[in-house]
C-alpha cells in the first residue's frame, strides 16, 4: 500500500548520471515508502549540465518530471578533468546516445544544487536520507557552507571509495573518491550524520550474470527501453571482455532502501589519501584503530543479493 506524504522517507539523490545512477534512481522511484524531494546533479560521468540533461530523459521515461532537478558545480575541488579512458558511460554519461525528443531545460531549477542542498535540510531538518552516487563536490560545499548541515540529515548513504585498495580507474582509486579526493576526505571526516558506504569491492562482489541483466531489461516499458538504448556501447564493451554485468550505484541505493539488505558490515574510521604519489585518492580505514579515531563510516561488507535482484527487478515492474 502507498505510503502517504507524512509517512514516506524523504530522499534527496547527489548524482553524477551516469547509466548505473539512472538506474538507482529508478529503484528509488518504484519505492513507494520513498519521496524523492529533490535530484541534484554534479559533474563525474559528464558535466552537471549534461547530467541535468540526462536526468530530464530518464524522469521522462519514468513519468517522473515533476521531481525537482538542481544543477550543481561544474568543477571538482582542485579542477580535475576526466580523461577520456575514464568515458565508460560515454562523453555525455548516458552512452553518447542523442535524446531524439528532449524535454525542455525550463524545468531545471534556477537554485544551484548546493544551496538546495542547505535549504531543503532546513526545511526538513533531520528528515532527509541523502543518497550520493558520484564525486562528492556538492556536499563538501554545503559543509563548508553551512557547517550545520550535515547534522540536519538524517543519514547519507555513499558509493564510493575502496576498502582494500581496489581502484577502477587508477590501481588504488575508485572513480567517485578518486576524481575529487578532497570532497571525499571532507565529507568522510566532517558531514555529521551516520554514513553507510558502499565501495568498489563490495560492487565487484554482487555483479550479476548476463541472464539477470536479461530479465531486468525484459519489460515492455520506456524506462526499460531507455536502459537499453543507454547500454548498447556498455553491454558490447563488457561482452567483448568477457566481464560480468557491473554495477556500482545500485548498492548504495540498495542500502538507502531496505536495511535489511545489508548482511555484513563494520563501523570504522575511514579517510582519504590526498598527497600519495600512487595513492592519491584511495580509501584509507584504520582496521586496527592505530589512530584511537571515532568510527565514520558504517562500511558494507556483504549484502543480500537474491533481496538486490528482486529490488533491481521492482524498479521495471510496474
Ligand atoms: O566507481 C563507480 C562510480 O563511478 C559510480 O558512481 C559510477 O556512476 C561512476 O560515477
Ligand atoms: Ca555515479
Amino acid at each position: 500500500m502507498a505510503a502517504d506524504d507524512l509517512t514516506r522517507r524523504k530522499f534527496i539523490i547527489d548524482t553524477d548520471a551516469g547509466i548505473d545512477d539512472a538506474q538507482a534512481i529508478l529503484m528509488c522511484l518504484a519505492a513507494s515508502d520513498v519521496e524523492v524531494v529533490a535530484l541534484t546533479t554534479v559533474k563525474g560521468n559528464a558535466t552537471a549540465a549534461q547530467v541535468t540533461s540526462n536526468l530530464l530523459r530518464l524522469l521522462k521515461a519514468a513519468d517522473r518530471l515533476e521531481i525537482p532537478i538542481y544543477r550543481g558545480c561544474e568543477d571538482m575541488l582542485l579542477g580535475w578533468e576526466k580523461p577520456d579512458e575514464y568515458n565508460y558511460h560515454g562523453k555525455d554519461g548516458f552512452g553518447d546516445v542523442p535524446d531524439p525528443d528532449p524535454p525542455s531545460r525550463d524545468r531545471i531549477q534556477a537554485k544551484h544544487a548546493v544551496q538546495a542542498l542547505i535549504d531543503i535540510t532546513k526545511q526538513y531538518p533531520g528528515e532527509i536520507s541523502l543518497v550520493a552516487l558520484g564525486p562528492l563536490t556538492n556536499i563538501s560545499m554545503a559543509i563548508r557552507m553551512d557547517n550545520q548541515f550535515g547534522s540536519r540529515l538524517k543519514d547519507c548513504f555513499i558509493m564510493g571509495g575502496n576498502y582494500k585498495g581496489e581502484g577502477n580507474v587508477t590501481p588504488s582509486g575508485e572513480f567517485n573518491f578518486y576524481s575529487d579526493p578532497e570532497a571525499a576526505y571532507i565529507v568522510l571526516n566532517s558531514l555529521g550524520c551516520p554514513i553507510t558506504l558502499t565501495c568498489w569491492e563490495l560492487c565487484l562482489d554482487c555483479f550479476f550474470p548476463w541472464k539477470v541483466h536479461e530479465e531486468l531489461r525484459s519489460f515492455p516499458s520506456a524506462k526499460c527501453e531507455l536502459m537499453k538504448t543507454l547500454e548498447l556501447a556498455i553491454v558490447a564493451e563488457c561482452k567483448k571482455e568477457y566481464r560480468e554485468y557491473e554495477m556500482a550505484d545500485e548498492m548504495a541505493m540498495a542500502c538507502a532502501l531496505d536495511n535489511d539488505v545489508i548482511t555484513k558490515s563494520h563501523d570504522v574510521y575511514a579517510t582519504v589519501e590526498l598527497h600519495g604519489h600512487m595513492t592519491r585518492g584511495q580509501m584509507v580505514v584504520d582496521w586496527r584503530k592505530v589512530l584511537a579515531r571515532k568510527p565514520n563510516v558504517r562500511l558494507v561488507v556483504e549484502m543480500d543479493k537474491v533481496m538486490l535482484k528482486k529490488m533491481l527487478l521492482k524498479a521495471f515492474e510496474d
